[in-house]
């Protein structure tokens, strides 16, 4: 596939659920930065779907209060703006009526004429999955594949809710739309700091060569929000973390940590490499296993930075008596060679103490035997990847304390790339929005990889079916439920700490002048 290297050939750009949360907090926003980083070009127009009536008066009045409220640019200078908000169309649409599918087709053509476009199409599904099918054979019926440029669409996240229902999803969309004009979002894989693992990785002597299971002792990753579920109880309680957040951004991460090199650094090449590890996963075998190396928990009322919080059951459109989860820990083991016996341990969960997300590879400690480590209680050392909301790198090593006769003391060496430049990265959604056009699908998920996950995923969700007693509840503010804890425990580990929040004997080193 030829990755165009700009976006100068211009688009037109469907978003369906174009009043939805999604378009307003990310789509309107990321389209907004790209254009004021020139990456648009004038070529282009966005026409917003969804069933409501709307005149594009209306439309363009709401795409500027997205901007204002949630874009990293401001929409202060009104030239710009109106040239902008000129792209912009609005069309009430009902996705099961091709009569006026065709009427979009006709709309498009005069867009085409009107800004010098070559019929390029991305459509983008901002939509319940449910409705991804029906959409594509509308788009095919109503003549919006005739255009003589390309034709590619982008699917939001959840895809299906097991493996079974997203292959029926997959099927129906792959009746008209080609694997290669498929576009899956994981928004995590547009994340500045989880692109940069591959070259952390790649691009580094000393790493590399230590990636194994002769030195690295464990895999911690961790993703903690501080928000409960907000206004999307109807969704997450059918959900729950494991389907919302492990099936996609947590096992996503984990393939790209642990990956072989690709032979190159293209998207197919890449994607092979991370759907091995996903076949590399080991399956648990039964319900106790499950129970046993998987912990589910719920939140219940609590408080946080001295806000009382109502538990989960209270929430708005999630029954009295759910079940569902809203944080899991699990330990899951990648059965290969470079990574035979060593736990990667995932955690993820809502109410949590701190918005986070952090990779931490812990390396096998000093023999103790030697030197220093005979003498004192050696931390290990650690290379902690900080994804979200901070970015950057720190690795922490032994370093003598300063004064004290060969005294040991722990240093975290720090570069905190978001102190460096500012928190002014793009977006997840800029990046992968720009990919798209481009036709580069390297950060975007194939087939292979989310039936894969699904697979994964399925045996735990059975388990939890079979089993609703072991549903752990942790108070609303706290780390999780105690069993995540004993999870590493019983290992001979523990979750380091997150977010900065280091024992008080460790020296920082950083650029953020911490
Ligand atoms: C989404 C989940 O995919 O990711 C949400 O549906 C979650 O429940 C969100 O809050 C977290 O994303 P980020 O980028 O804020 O860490």
């Amino acid at each position: 596939m030829n990755v165009e290297s700009s976006n100068a050939q211009g688009a037109i750009y469907y978003i369906f659920g174009a009043t939805g949360d999604l378009a307003k907090r990310k789509l309107f926003p990321a389209l907004f930065s790209l254009y004021k980083e020139g990456k648009l070009s004038e070529n282009f127009a966005v026409v917003g779907l969804a069933r409501r009536e709307r005149t594009n008066e209306q439309f363009r009045a709401d795409l500027y209060e997205s901007i204002v409220e949630f874009c990293r640019y401001k929409a202060d200078d009104v030239e710009l703006w109106n040239r902008f908000a000129e792209h912009f169309e609005y069309m009430p649409l009902d996705i099961n009526n091709v009569e006026a599918f065709r009427g979009l087709a006709t709309l498009s053509d005069q867009l085409d004429a009107k800004f010098n476009i070559p019929g390029n199409r991305l459509f983008y599904l901002a939509l319940a999955p449910s409705l991804f099918g029906p959409v594509s054979f509308s788009l095919r019926d109503g003549g919006l594949l005739e255009s003589k440029g390309w034709h590619r669409v982008v699917i939001e996240k959840p895809f299906g809710y097991d493996l079974e229902s997203a292959q029926k999803l997959n099927d129906q969309i792959t009746q008209v739309f080609k694997e290669e004009e498929i576009y899956r979002i994981d928004h995590y894989l547009g994340k500045e700091m989880v692109q940069n693992i591959q070259v952390i990785r790649f691009a580094n002597a000393f790493f590399e060569p230590l990636w194994n299971n002769n030195h690295i002792a464990n895999v911690q990753i961790t993703l903690s929000e501080t928000v409960g579920v907000e206004e999307r109880g109807g969704y997450y309680d059918k959900s729950g973390a494991l389907r919302d957040m492990g099936q996609n951004h947590m096992l996503q991460m984990l393939t790209m940590i642990a990956m072989e090199p690709p032979s190159r650094l293209h998207g197919e090449d890449i994607r092979d490499e991370k759907v091995k590890v996903l076949r590399s996963l080991r399956p648990y075998k039964s319900s106790d296993e499950v129970r046993n190396l998987v912990v589910r928990g719920q939140y219940s009322e609590g408080s946080l930075n001295g806000k009382e919080l109502p538990g989960y059951r209270q929430e708005d459109s999630v029954g009295e008596n759910s079940t569902t989860e809203t944080y899991f820990a699990a330990k899951l083991a990648v059965d290969n060679f470079r990574w035979a016996g060593v736990p990667f341990y995932i955690r993820t969960g809502k109410r949590l103490p701190v918005k986070t997300t952090e990779v931490v590879i812990e390396f096998k400690s000093m023999p103790q035997n030697v030197l220093f480590a005979q003498r004192h209680d050696l931390q290990p050392n650690l290379l902690v990847i900080r994804v979200n909301p901070m970015e950057g790198i720190y690795i922490k090593v032994n370093a003598k304390t300063p004064g004290e006769d060969n005294s040991v003391q722990p240093v975290n060496m720090e570069f905190c790339q978001s102190c460096q430049i500012g928190i002014n990265t793009p977006e997840a959604y800029e990046r992968l929005i720009h990919d798209a056009v481009r036709g580069d699908s390297t950060y975007f998920t194939r087939w292979d990889e989310v039936a894969q996950a699904w697979e994964f995923v399925d045996r735990i969700a059975a388990a939890w079916r079979e089993d609703s007693a072991d549903l752990q509840h942790y108070p609303a503010g706290s780390w999780g439920p105690e069993k995540a804890e004993k999870l590493l425990a019983q290992d001979g580990f523990k979750w380091w700490p997150v977010n900065g929040q280091e024992e008080d004997n460790v020296i920082w080193v950083s650029n953020s002048g911490k």
